[in-house]
């Protein structure tokens, strides 16, 4: 066992049918109080995104207003048999203007999952927000392994997990899921009892289910039966691409807090725009096409800084969507998917900006 680490509620051999949590009435009321502070009314968070959220554009995003950042999902399989592995070291860097910030870990085995959770909070102790649970990837590799979505399949399971995550560590444990595993299994409303049964602080759902990965449009009638089965906070996920989507969400199913995850793609304005209109009724004009270049050339700049000079590579699609729609943008992307040198890449932004602002400018 790991320093830091708790002894389970039960011994691994317990083959008792209901996680309820273990924890106790003062525990659970400390965590609750904790997740709602960390989750003001009608809060606007930044969806976990792999490969998309890494710590910089975390940042960005909540100096733009998001009320809360998670990492990408973390394998705690990896994070057990190689603990120091420069990718997991990676994903488990913040940004300092982020903490504290939602890890999320994925997995299927309820004694790794509660230990590496316990590392990850002892090691990075304040800086770590929350421990959430993915239980909504769809992606085959994943699932094949009985985690993230496939999870909603053995609630069973799901409930140990989040029953010995959260003796285990002391902030609040979250769960992230689905609709449910496809249309003929939408359990979502369920499972998330289940979940809050088990010990979670909050919950988070994607209106789709599994067999939808991305498609189709996100069911929020299932985003509102989740926030009426519960009492714990919810964050709805799906389909929120702007301010008015947010408030839509909002009003439609009664949900505490929304979860914005492509909409932010190179729009970290977003979060601005919906604090605008949800705490003032203000309707902000969006960015102009200099300051989204800029805010590329700042988001390459904390990049290059965070991963090194290769990380320039993983810029180019956060350009393209910075400057999608922009005169000339089609051009720019690419040239951009040619660049392996952060100073190409700014003297490329900058020339950018001087095409845009014109001969006059
Ligand atoms: C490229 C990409 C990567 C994602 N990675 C994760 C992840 O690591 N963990 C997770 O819980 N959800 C992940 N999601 C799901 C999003 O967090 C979100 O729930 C989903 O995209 C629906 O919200 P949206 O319509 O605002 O995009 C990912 C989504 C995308 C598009």
């Amino acid at each position: 066992m790991y320093p830091g680490t708790r002894r389970w509620p039960r011994s691994p051999c317990d083959t008792s049918s209901s996680w309820a949590t273990a924890l106790g009435y003062h525990e659970r009321m400390t965590r609750s109080a904790d997740m709602r502070r960390l989750l003001p009314p009608k809060a606007a968070v930044l969806g976990p995104m792999a490969g998309v959220t890494e710590a910089p554009f975390r940042g960005i995003c909540k100096r733009m207003g998001a009320a809360l950042t998670y990492t990408e999902m973390i394998s705690a399989k990896g994070l057990h048999y190689n603990p120091d592995a420069a990718v997991s070291r990676a994903l488990l860097t913040f940004d300092s203007g982020e903490v504290p910030c939602v890890v999320q870990i994925f997995g299927s085995d309820p004694a790794i999952m509660a230990d590496r959770a316990a590392w990850i909070v002892s090691e990075y102790n304040t800086d770590v927000a929350a421990i959430d649970i993915n239980m909504g990837c769809p992606v085959t590799k994943v699932v094949s392994n009985g985690e993230g979505s496939a999870l909603m399949r053995t609630p069973e399971l799901a409930g140990e997990i989040v029953a010995r995550i959260a003796e285990a560590v002391t902030v609040p444990v979250t769960v992230k899921f689905r609709k449910g595993w496809d249309e003929a299994n939408a359990n979502a409303a369920e499972f998330a009892r289940r979940m809050e049964q088990a010990g979670a602080s909050a919950l988070c759902v994607h209106g789709r289910t599994r067999q939808q990965f991305y498609r189709g449009t996100a069911d929020w009638e299932t985003i509102a039966s989740v926030k009426s089965a519960v009492g714990v906070p919810v964050i709805g996920s799906g389909d929120v691409f702007s301010a008015d989507d947010a408030r839509a969400m909002l009003e439609r199913t009664g949900v505490d807090g929304v979860m914005v995850a492509r909409g932010a793609q190179g729009n970290p304005w977003v979060f601005r725009e919906i604090r605008a209109l949800l705490d003032r009724g203000e309707v902000l004009p969006p960015p102009s096409a200099i300051e989204r270049i800029e805010m590329a050339r700042e988001h390459a700049r904390a990049l290059v800084a965070f991963g090194g000079e290769r990380a320039v590579t993983r810029m180019r699609k956060h350009v393209g969507w910075y400057i999608v729609g922009m005169p000339g943008a089609s051009h720019v992307r690419e040239r951009v998917n040619h660049i392996t040198s952060s100073t190409e890449l700014d003297v490329l932004l900058a020339e950018y900006a001087e095409y845009i602002v014109g001969p006059a400018g």
